[in-house]
């Protein structure tokens, strides 16, 4: 089965990804389900894509970074109802995922084995995924990550519960920085990011508000999106066996 195929396959129902031209769209993966497809992921990209792939060093993120690019194009074609190469996806000067000409929004996160990708056709939307390991390494950048108010409030939690608390927050203000299209152009200390409520986007990018809503994947990983509010249709993605 070809990758296109396998990916279909594994969509909830063939017309789930209609729901991303209604509202907010949001898929996980892990690589390493994909890897008999790592191939093929690389022959679906444009040139620019493959450029971005083959300057990675690792073969590892060259993998992965193939694997998301091309499932990124597999889930806008199954919206916008074309083929993979068909989609006019391109990069802004930020480096912001673009949809030419359609009012679709889109933001693609890959990090350590995993993909999140979101589409949106109710304004801005960002996500971004951690593998839930990463929790151990945010003590060390506690103070660059929180905003004075919310290191008070994570002082009070005990060493566990805080590693995730932190890792919870930086994908929080990933998934924000990202729907305002701004990437790190503001720090995270500026700025909080409490789910579930009408935040303004920070900085100069996007102009407009975003609810983060997270996505609590267990040992495996935190990821949040942040768009518009209302209900996020989601999918863990796995491929048939
Ligand atoms: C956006 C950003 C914070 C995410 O980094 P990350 O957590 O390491 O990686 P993620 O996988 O979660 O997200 C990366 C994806 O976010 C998207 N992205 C990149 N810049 C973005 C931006 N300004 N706004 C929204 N999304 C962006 C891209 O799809 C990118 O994938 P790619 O690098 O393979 O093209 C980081 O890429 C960034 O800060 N980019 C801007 C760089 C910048 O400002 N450069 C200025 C010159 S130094």
């Amino acid at each position: 089965m070809d990758l296109s195929s396998a990916f279909e396959r594994a969509l909830p129902s063939p017309g789930w990804p209609l729901a991303g031209r209604h509202g907010t769209l949001a898929v996980f993966l892990a690589s390493d389900a994909w890897s008999r497809w790592d191939d093929e992921a690389f022959t679906l990209l444009d040139a620019g894509e493959r450029e971005r792939v083959l300057s990675k060093r690792r073969p590892d993120d060259r993998k992965l970074t193939a694997l998301a690019y091309a499932c990124h194009r597999l889930l806008l074609s199954a919206v916008l109802e074309c083929a993979p190469w068909e989609v006019p996806l391109g990069r802004d000067a930020r480096g912001c995922p673009v949809v030419a000409g359609d009012r679709l929004l889109t933001s693609l996160s890959h990090a350590e084995g995993l993909v999140a990708i979101a589409v949106s056709p109710q304004g801005p939307v960002g996500i971004d995924i951690e593998p839930a390991a990463r929790a151990g390494e945010m003590e060390e950048i506690a103070g660059r990550v929180c905003h004075p108010r919310e290191l008070d409030a994570l002082s009070a939690l005990p060493g566990r519960q805080r590693e995730r608390a932190l890792l919870s927050l930086w994908v929080r203000k990933e998934a924000l920085l990202k729907a305002a299209g701004i990437g790190m152009a503001v720090e995270m200390d500026r700025f909080e990011a409490p789910p579930d409520r009408a935040l303004a986007l920070p900085g100069n990018g996007r102009h407009g508000t975003a609810t983060i809503r997270l996505f609590d994947g267990g040992d495996r990983f935190l990821a949040a999106v942040a768009a518009a509010p209302g209900a996020i249709t989601s999918a863990w993605l796995a491929p048939a066996d």
